[in-house]
């Protein structure tokens, strides 16, 4: 049916052909000028990369550990919204896929198949639950309690929101979700993001969050989360060292170096050059995972050489899921895989402990003044 696709680009030209414009729009866009969003890739050209010769990489293990669990690949999947306008299965095809692959899948609150339908179309896939902070705590807690009872392993919470980012591609497609679909997570109309519900003339979606996300959060906020529950938590959208300290200093189990897909503020650095400073700064207490233009076994290689124990991939699982669903998924997973495999050979890494931050180097490193 398709040309051969060969690379995450490849996936990204067909998706943009198949889907609607204004669901592709969504799922591209970042913020303002998108200079993160173009950053986030330019910025692992940077770093270039320094093999080690002649260490025998007949055999490579790729395994690691997340947050205590085994996965077969330190390529995770993350939290990307209402999946099912990509494809019909949504995240029910992506937890299977990652259920295949032997990795882990972090849902969206804002997931267009609830938490415990995702749970059931992959029981023994790894499920960690992102979670929004909702004005409405009650909601905020059932999530995070419903989350504990499906199994899910960790909680993962959004602190880059109080507001969402500007994204001028949803302002001017009025974006909201098809008719069919909903937020699955939510019972009522106001907080499933119904298409039913008049968001205004802008982005449904920057309404939707200044309507029912909770923009005074703070440290105490993250006390609460830590009160409420014994699963993991990890502080996702931390771009600071000090920030990185503070969430250490709350108790929570790993920090998440996100700048949500460059879809949040723009101008913010690209997440490959904000890890070191994070890494530094947690000293190794907690675990430190990556998400933001990863799109080649390369990227995973550098951002574990620079600390990273894991990287997460939004887009490129969409691309993979419009095109053909959880074979789509899979397919996007098992290339980057392979790619993996090869970058780690190609710089005589036998498995995943022996990279370090001797292998990568960046001739043009942001230093803070
Ligand atoms: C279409 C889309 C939807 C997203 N939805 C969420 C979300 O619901 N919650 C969240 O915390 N982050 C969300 N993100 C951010 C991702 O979790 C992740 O930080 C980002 O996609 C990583 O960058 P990448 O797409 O370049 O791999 C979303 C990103 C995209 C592209």
């Amino acid at each position: 049916m398709f040309t051969r696709l060969l690379c995450v680009n490849d996936y990204e030209q067909h998706a943009k052909s198949v889907l609607p414009k204004a669901v592709y729009d969504y799922y591209r866009s970042g913020a303002n000028d998108q200079e993160t969003l173009a950053d986030n890739i330019a910025a692992f050209s940077r770093w270039k990369l320094y093999p080690r010769m002649l260490q025998n990489v007949a055999e490579i293990d790729l395994s690691t550990s997340v947050l205590g669990q085994r996965v077969s690949m330190p390529i995770c999947v993350g939290a990307t919204a209402m999946q099912c306008m990509a494809h019909p299965d949504g995240e029910l095809a992506t937890v299977r896929a990652c259920c295949s692959l032997k990795t882990g899948m972090m849902l969206s609150s804002w997931a267009t198949s609830s938490i415990e339908e995702v749970a059931a179309a992959a029981p023994d896939a790894l499920r960690w639950l992102q979670l929004y902070i909702y004005k409405d705590r009650e909601v905020t807690k059932q999530l995070v309690q419903r989350a504990e009872r499906m199994g899910y392993k960790a909680i993962f919470v959004t602190v880059d929101t109080p507001y969402l980012g500007n994204r001028f591609d949803d302002v001017r497609n009025r974006f909201k979700l098809p008719p069919q679909l909903r937020m699955k997570n939510f019972e009522t109309n106001d907080l499933a993001f119904s298409p039913k519900e008049d968001f205004g003339d802008n982005s449904g979606l920057a309404a939707y969050v200044a309507k029912a996300i909770d923009p005074s959060i703070s440290w105490e906020d993250i006390k609460w989360l830590r009160g409420l529950t014994t699963l993991p938590i990890v502080a996702k959208g931390i771009l600071r060292g000090d920030d990185a300290k503070e969430a250490v200093k709350h108790g929570l189990d790993g920090i998440l170096v996100s700048n949500h897909g460059a879809r949040q503020l723009d101008g913010v650095p690209a997440t490959i050059d904000a890890l070191p400073d994070v890494v530094a700064a947690v000293e190794g207490k907690v675990e430190v995972f990556l998400d933001g233009g990863v799109r080649k076994g390369t990227d995973v290689l550098k951002a574990l050489a620079l600390g990273a124990k894991a990287v997460f991939v939004g887009r490129p699982v969409i691309w993979g899921l419009a095109l053909q669903g959880e074979k789509g998924v899979q397919d996007v997973l098992e290339m980057l895989k392979e790619e993996f495999q090869l970058a780690m050979a190609l710089s005589g890494c036998q498995n995943v402990k022996v990279i370090d931050k001797t292998l990568v180097r960046n001739p043009l490193a942001i230093s803070r003044i």
